[in-house]
């Protein structure tokens, strides 16, 4: 398995994914006892198992979660020091995949068979990031996007790993999907009566799309309300960036400040992880504000997840998606093209970009 397998859906293989926050890879200390504490996790990407560790010096390694001896998973082995070591006959593998040792064999156990496949990783922001394509050396150039408020003291950041159902334009579509959440959502953001029309200037760039809300009253909802009360203007504008983040942003006047971030993985063809980063800047207190921002997402989350199997079992049954779209259904088409485009290798006409269309929703 050189390569990491083909999704049916478009995605870009040559970029950093996330696969979950720093807190979820504890290193095994020397108190702690049992295999529990000592098993690697397991994660996926394009279909690809993974295995990920922490070494005791904290850095995280991840390899394809298969062992080149007789292919069973290494996450089902254990943690030894920097190592993993396989549960069936042994073989130890440090993380650029090399093996470091082969109980019974005399010798040099390294072996350019015997190796593991090595995953580029960084970590930063409290995220771990995995480059897209395995085995590349000396490694991608540039680094996982930076999210600038999670730096800033000013700010309370919130991260969490999300397990979605679906491809990854209907997870990243969802998140930037505002017409649903007066009713999927209800009474979370916003409310479906008192609509008053709304101006969107969507426009698409070569590596992103954005559509700015103009006209918007303060959403009224219960998850509105940690942006404070307070007068001032709104401003709303939701963002897809290349190939995988969903940004939603929302600032009221002067005081209060929300980033709803989300690093999309493709897992699979039918399923995508969101390594959610959510920077607050509110009058509120920050206790009060951090009691309740992670049940409210959660809650939301939840709501997503239920429509989203949904979709994924509705066009199982009934073949391939058709979409009706109408002219609100304002970033599920930018987001398409782009993904299209990259993933197919289709440079974008320069003359056509950026191209922007103003659209009118009753929000
Ligand atoms: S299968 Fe892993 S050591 Fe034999
Ligand atoms: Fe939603």
């Amino acid at each position: 398995m050189d390569e990491a397998r083909r999704l049916t859906t478009p995605a870009v293989r040559d970029a950093w994914y996330a696969i979950d926050v720093s807190e979820a890879l504890v290193a095994p200390s020397s108190w702690t006892v049992g295999r529990a504490r000592r098993a690697p996790a397991s994660y996926r990407l394009f279909g690809v198992p993974l295995v990920a560790w922490r070494t005791p010096d904290g850095v995280v390694r991840v390899l394809t979660d298969r062992c080149p001896h007789r292919n069973v998973p290494l996450s089902k082995g254990r943690i030894e020091g920097d190592t993993v070591r396989c549960f069936y006959h042994g073989w130890v593998f440090d993380g650029g995949g090399v093996c470091q040792a082969i109980p019974g064999l005399e010798g040099d156990p390294d072996r350019l068979p015997r190796r593991a496949q090595a995953w580029t990783v960084v970590e930063q922001q409290g995220m771990i990031w995995v480059w897209g394509i395995p085995g590349e050396d000396p490694g991608p150039a540039r680094r996982p996007p930076r999210f600038h408020e999670a730096d800033d003291p000013a700010y309370l950041t919130v991260r969490t790993r999300l397990q979605a159902p679906g491809t990854l334009h209907q997870v990243l579509e969802n998140a930037l999907d505002v017409p649903h959440t007066a009713f999927l959502h209800g009474g979370l953001f916003r409310n479906d009566d008192a609509r008053r029309p709304v101006t969107c200037t969507i426009t698409r760039w070569a590596d992103r799309a954005e559509c700015r809300f103009e006209g918007e009253r303060p959403p009224t909802g219960l998850a509105a309300r940690l942006l404070g009360v307070g007068d001032g203007a709104l401003y709303h504008a939701d963002r897809f960036l290349m190939p995988s983040i969903t940004e939603v942003e929302y600032r009221l006047g002067e005081g209060s400040h929300l980033l709803l971030r989300g690093a999309c993985t493709p897992v699979d063809d039918d399923h995508t992880d969101v390594i959610a980063c959510v920077s607050i800047r509110s009058p509120l207190p920050r206790a009060m504000v951090r009691t309740v921002v992670e049940p409210i997402a959660r809650r939301i989350f939840a709501q997503d997840a239920v429509v989203l199997t949904a979709q994924k079992a509705c066009i199982d049954e009934t073949g391939r998606p058709r979409f009706a779209s109408t002219e609100i259904d304002v970033l599920g088409g930018p987001i398409l093209r782009l993904l299209r485009d990259a993933a197919e290798g289709r440079e974008p006409d320069p003359s056509d970009l950026p191209s922007t269309r103003t659209v009118t929703m009753w929000l």
